[in-house]
């Protein structure tokens, strides 16, 4: 497991990142790409949309451009001082601090749910991915964006000590065991020779 694949420690790396992370981001996660991905999701107005791991916003901003029903969760209170900053504590989106392996919200809450570059630092990411499956309505689409597996050994090897980085195979075994039945995988790059990120669209069985 990874160096960062821990709720305290990841709380803390954040302490400091939250102070760059708008600038930093786009090099490896950019607007296109978030735009991308919420195209796949086709969310109609008025959907409720939660964004797990929602940070300082970026992902938060592209989501209430189609829906007035968002909702934003983070455990690292400087990333959401930052989401605050953007939105207001108590504006359009309804901000909770907490955990995605245990989400605050009822079974079969929302249409859709949403997260971007989170999944790495959860330490048991199946936990979580049946957490958004569980608040997620029957019908609804869950949508988790990732760092894809390296190709080069040395990479390889530098990304399993910092945090999760996962190939489609893996991907494919996460979702299962989560408990979910249909989902598809699309990678994402900002640029040629930037990481890539693995993109899961999954859809939540009516039954
Ligand atoms: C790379 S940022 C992504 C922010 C935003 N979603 C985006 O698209 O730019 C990762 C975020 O996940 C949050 N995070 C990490 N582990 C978490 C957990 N177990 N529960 C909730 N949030 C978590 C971090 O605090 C951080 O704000």
């Amino acid at each position: 497991m990874g160096i960062l694949e821990n709720k305290q420690r990841a709380r803390l790396f954040y302490r400091y990142l939250s102070q760059v992370y708008d600038r930093i981001n786009p090099f490896i996660w950019n607007e296109e790409m978030r735009d991308e991905a919420i195209e796949m999701l086709d969310i109609q107005p008025g959907d409720s949309v939660l964004d797990v791991g929602c940070g300082t916003g970026f992902a938060t901003e592209g989501l209430i451009q189609q829906t007035d029903n968002v909702y934003g969760l983070d455990q690292s209170a400087h990333q959401l001082d930052k989401a605050y900053q953007k939105f207001g504590k108590r504006g359009p989106v309804k901000f909770h601090m907490g955990d995605a392996e245990r989400l605050p919200f009822a079974d079969d809450r929302f249409d859709i749910v949403w997260s971007s570059g989170s999944i790495e630092y959860w330490p048991n990411p199946v936990t979580a991915l049946e957490e958004l499956r569980r608040v997620g309505k029957p019908g609804g689409k869950v949508l988790v964006v990732g760092p894809d597996y390296p190709d080069s050994t040395l990479f390889q090897k530098a990304a399993d000590a910092i945090m999760l980085f996962y190939d489609e195979a893996e991907a494919d075994r996460m979702f299962r065991e989560a408990g979910f039945e249909q989902f598809g995988h699309t990678i994402q790059q900002a640029s040629p020779n930037s990481p890539r990120a693995i993109t899961t669209l999954a859809h939540i069985s009516e039954a």
